[in-house]
């Protein structure tokens, strides 16, 4: 889970590769470093922390002539956060450097036969034991080609590379196999990469790297090839339409909050060309050559969890699909009893998370097909599934996953809808009014921003010093009372807990007292008076409450924190981005580093 940029052109490469990194900082900011030829030997900077820490390194050096390198941000797995552990590695001679986001499951065997051989190791990464066996291949396989292919025969595990050699300065090769890697082609300039916007201001031209292939770039051209037999794939090129500006902050404090701001936008965008409203349907041509399945298995992770769990009330509901919603990294090491006539679908912003990635590859073994619904177009997760669904939410920049979970709670909406729709089962009326009141929530939400804003800034500041927070919910609110307890806890480092209303009185009632206040969904619907009978019992034993609402319920706590009311299913939208402002001004106000919080990565690419 780190991001890794390779460059091979006409321009000073370091600055680039840096300015690069600082677009892939999101993957990792652990320790970063750079690796460029000089004078026929490798000029290798590393430093712990993040990018600024590299940055102050480099200005010390002169390294502006070289025109080609490679460059690494690291999220730690094997070795602590320090600089001898930091990428790129050297071989034990310092003829070549790599980088590599990943883990070699069988790097233990593999360093202990080349510590036989003699080979001293600086670090304790798995990365450096591949260099060195790259090395060892070199000995037979004087052909840089030949060697990497030699050692990717005897590694097990997920990794993209890339490398540079001094006997090849001018050239840099790469590999992937489980881990993201992209090719940028530019004029007299190639690029590699863990995802586009490292590269995004020079080329808009993208060619996807496959698990199993090789690569090499130099100024004026680029080569793919299998990596096992070396024989040349062809490759299609593809044209980007988004830009970079649409990846900075925008004016924003940070990026989290802009992208909780972009989320009307989000959702027209999601809609757009999907919403029939002359028809009354919903369009969603990637699965018109498929029947509504039997049944649903939902596979996921974190936040994207959290939507399929809500996504399970419409599907049922509506298209009366029974759904099953799994954690991807229980999932797939279990045996799962999956219905053969049933239909998995894999949640993911980044497409490349790694257990939902072995989920779906489980689900194909098991011959159940695959609809992906991914954010990052090309990414591994919508490469493996049968059929994909965008969110369309653009790039999510924030580790906090916001604008990403509102276009996928949007498309399983549109889902739910199709399906009923298909078996027939749908009430005309009832939809047509429904699509009708969806197209016009972006501009509803939009102009409900900024008060739910300013009272998240009182709520989140008043509230600021608690050490824990219950986060309650009923029904299709349950699922966003997680999300509320997760969003809090890993910007703001409060802990806290997302619970069932009905489920506090068995057990988790015990912890409320004066110090250990609720936030609770007590929404105008038909399981108010529910959570309202909840809300009271909290009250009896002293708990402080701050309730999502609607105008004119009888709820009587100590904060009511009121929004507009939208019809049935898409007060939903109402609800999440209140959730996500009070963690943001929470986090905000305690000065945490909100867009990059402690031990997290956006992309998680390692189990
Ligand atoms: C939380 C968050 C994570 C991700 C999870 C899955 O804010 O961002 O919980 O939702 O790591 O990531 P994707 O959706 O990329 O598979």
């Amino acid at each position: 889970m780190c991001g890794i940029i390779g460059y091979a052109g006409h321009r000073p490469a370091v600055p680039l590769i840096v300015e690069g990194l600082r677009r892939l900082e999101y993957r990792g900011y652990d320790s970063a470093g750079v690796a460029t030829v000089v004078n026929h030997d490798i000029e290798l900077v590393r430093a712990e922390g993040k990018l600024s820490a590299l940055e102050q390194k480099l200005s010390e050096k002169n390294l502006i002539n070289s025109t080609s390198g490679i460059g690494h941000t690291r999220w730690a797995t094997h070795g602590i956060p320090v600089e001898r552990n930091a990428h790129p590695h050297l071989d034990q001679e310092g003829r070549l450097a790599m980088i590599h986001n990943g883990i070699i499951e069988n790097y233990q065997s593999i360093k202990e036969d080349l510590l036989k051989k003699g080979y001293k190791f600086r670090s304790e990464t798995d990365s450096e034991v591949l260099i060195n066996l790259i090395a060892e291949g070199r000995k037979e396989h004087p052909d840089m080609l030949e060697a990497i292919s030699w050692a990717l025969k005897q590694v097990e595990g997920a990794y993209s590379i890339a490398i540079i050699d001094v006997e090849s300065p001018g050239t840099v090769y790469a590999a992937r196999v489980s881990s993201p890697l992209v090719m940028g082609i530019g004029v007299g300039e190639n690029f590699i990469a863990s995802d586009i916007p490292a590269f995004l201001p020079y080329t808009r031209e993208v060619v996807f790297i496959e698990d199993g292939e090789l690569l090499r770039i130099t100024a004026s051209s680029w080569d793919v090839f299998k990596s096992d037999t070396l024989e040349p794939v062809e490759k299609e090129i593809n044209t980007i339409n988004w830009d970079v500006q649409s990846a900075q902050k925008g004016g924003y404090k940070h990026f989290m909050i802009k992208e909780i701001f972009e989320q009307p936008k989000v959702i027209f965008d999601c809609l757009a060309g999907r919403v029939d409203l002359a028809n009354n349907k919903v369009d969603l041509p990637e699965l018109d050559d498929m029947e509504a399945p039997k049944r649903l298995h939902i596979v996921a992770c974190g936040t994207s969890y959290h939507a399929g769990l809500w996504g399970k009330y419409l599907l049922e509901k509506w298209a009366k699909i029974p759904v099953d919603v799994e954690i991807a990294s229980e999932f797939r090491y279990r045996d799962p009893l999956l219905d053969p006539d049933g239909v998995v679908l894999a949640i993911s912003q980044s497409g490349e998370t790694a257990d939902t990635l072995a989920g779906i590859k489980l689900a194909k073994e098991k011959g159940l097909p695959v609809i992906g619904l991914c954010n990052v177009v090309g990414s591994s997760i919508s490469r493996e599934s049968d059929h994909v669904l965008y969110t369309q939410a653009g790039p999510e920049v924030s580790v906090a996953s916001t604008k990403a979970m509102c276009s996928q709670l949007t498309v399983l909406m549109l889902l739910a809808f199709y399906w009923s729709k298909r078996k027939g089962i749908h009430d005309t009326k009832q939809f047509a009014e429904f699509l009708q009141d969806l197209k016009s929530l972006p501009s509803v939400l939009e102009s409900a921003l900024p008060a739910m804003r300013d009272r998240a800034k009182v709520l989140g500041r008043k509230y600021a010093d608690a050490s824990s927070f219950m986060f309650l919910g009923r029904g299709p609110y349950f699922p966003l009372a997680l999300e509320g307890a997760l969003k809090l806890k890993e910007i703001s480092y409060i802990h806290a807990e997302g619970y069932a209303s009905g489920e506090m009185k068995h057990g988790p009632i015990a912890l409320i007292d004066q110090k250990f206040p609720t936030f609770a969904i007590a929404l105008n619907d038909d399981l108010f008076p529910k959570v309202k009978s909840n809300l009271i019992e909290v009250q009896a034993r002293g708990g402080h409450i701050i309730a999502l609402t609607n105008p004119g319920t009888d709820l009587e706590v100590e904060h009511e924190w009121t929004l507009p009311e939208v019809s049935g299913p898409l007060n939903v939208f109402m609800v999440l981005p209140a959730l996500q402002l009070f963690s943001y001004e929470t986090a905000d106000y305690l000065g945490k580093d909100v867009d990059q919080p402690r031990n997290l990565a956006k992309s998680v690419t390692v189990e």
